[in-house]
């Protein structure tokens, strides 16, 4: 307890030692003339000393403000030409910010390529993947044991892994209450079998499953509710008191904009989640397809960010 308690306050010091060194205004332009944090947004430090993350005091601070610019595919990631895949980087830094070294199973139910599971390894957690798509699960399995000469993984069960099942599946592999954290990015609707007007890219779709590929169902409305049992497994998976993040982009089609990011949020407080905060993923560096869209008659928006959406497993239910 008192080693805790001295801890905590070594890590205050140093807050204060990076504060003093620079000020507020250069860590965020609008700290000074606009921020609209309150005491209020301050959690308590937890009375046990339990820390929220293996973090350093400047690893805390930069990772705390909310525009989060410098994840990007690295060459390697490029190459694999997933059409939805994000970087490693990007489960790995949420890891870093929502897990400790105690917390050891990760959960990714569209795990696509194997990113989060990736990252999970690299951190020495165990990332257990759902993935449909037998190209992708493959192509992932290959990533995590790339001296392997296996290619059905099934058997391999206490090491990071993914599976090529449904995730309408996903109880079969994860007991409930048993994972500490997830990160997930779950099919952008059916965007990927539309014509391409802002970038032109060639049409994709996921897995090519029509049945089961929550990607090939036309009506946004059941593509939601298809999520429903997904994340109600996920929800059922994940301890009481963890973390689970969601990252979605806004998807535009002709006339009209589906704030996802904000169906996203409605479904999962429906499941039972909290929703507990939200980061801009920048990714103007990666966006190269700028382009005056809908000129010269109606002014339209280049997307050029994500979200990441937080949300938390309350430790007691009502
Ligand atoms: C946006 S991608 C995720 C990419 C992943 N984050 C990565 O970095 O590789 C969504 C994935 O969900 C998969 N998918 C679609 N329907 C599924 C289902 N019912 N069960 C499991 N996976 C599914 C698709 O094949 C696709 O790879």
């Amino acid at each position: 307890m008192a080693e805790q308690k001295a801890e905590y306050i070594s890590q205050l010091n140093m807050f204060q030692e990076i504060l003093a060194e620079k000020p507020l205004s250069e860590l965020s332009p609008d700290f000074e003339n606009g921020n609209h944090q309150t005491d209020q947004d301050e959690p308590k430090p937890s009375p046990n000393g339990k820390r929220g993350n293996d973090l350093d005091g400047a690893s805390w601070i930069k990772y705390s403000i909310s525009i989060w610019s410098d994840i990007k595919k690295t060459a390697e990631e490029i190459a694999l030409k997933h059409p939805a895949m994000f970087p490693a980087a990007l489960p790995e830094r949420l890891m870093q910010c929502f897990t400790t070294s105690q917390d050891q199973y990760i959960l990714d139910p569209f795990a696509g390529i194997g990113s989060t599971i990736l990252a999970a390894k690299k951190l020495g957690k165990i990332g257990i993947g759902i993935e449909l798509s037998q190209e992708y699960a493959a192509k992932a399995n290959a990533r995590l044991n790339p001296q392997s000469l296996f290619s059905e993984l099934e058997e391999i069960t206490l090491t990071s892994v993914v599976h090529r099942d449904d995730s309408n599946n996903l109880l079969k592999y994860v007991q409930p209450e048993s994972i500490d954290f997830g990160v997930t990015s779950p099919p952008y609707w059916d965007i990927l079998n539309q014509k391409r007007s802002a970038d032109y890219k060639e049409i994709r779709t996921y897995s090519g499953d029509k049945e089961l590929d929550l990607g090939n169902i036309a009506d946004y409305e059941k593509f939601i509710e298809a999520l429903r049992p997904i994340f109600t497994n996920v929800f059922i998976a994940l301890k009481p008191g963890k973390y689970f993040c969601v990252n979605v982009m806004d998807i535009r089609k002709k006339d009209r904009l589906y704030s996802y990011h904000e169906e996203i949020k409605n479904l999962m407080c429906s499941i039972g989640f909290k929703y507990d905060d939200l980061i801009i993923w920048d990714r103007r560096a990666e966006y190269n397809n700028m382009r005056p869209l809908g000129y010269p008659s109606v002014f339209r928006i280049n997307r050029a960010h994500e979200f990441i959406l937080i949300f938390l497993k309350p430790a007691h239910h009502c």
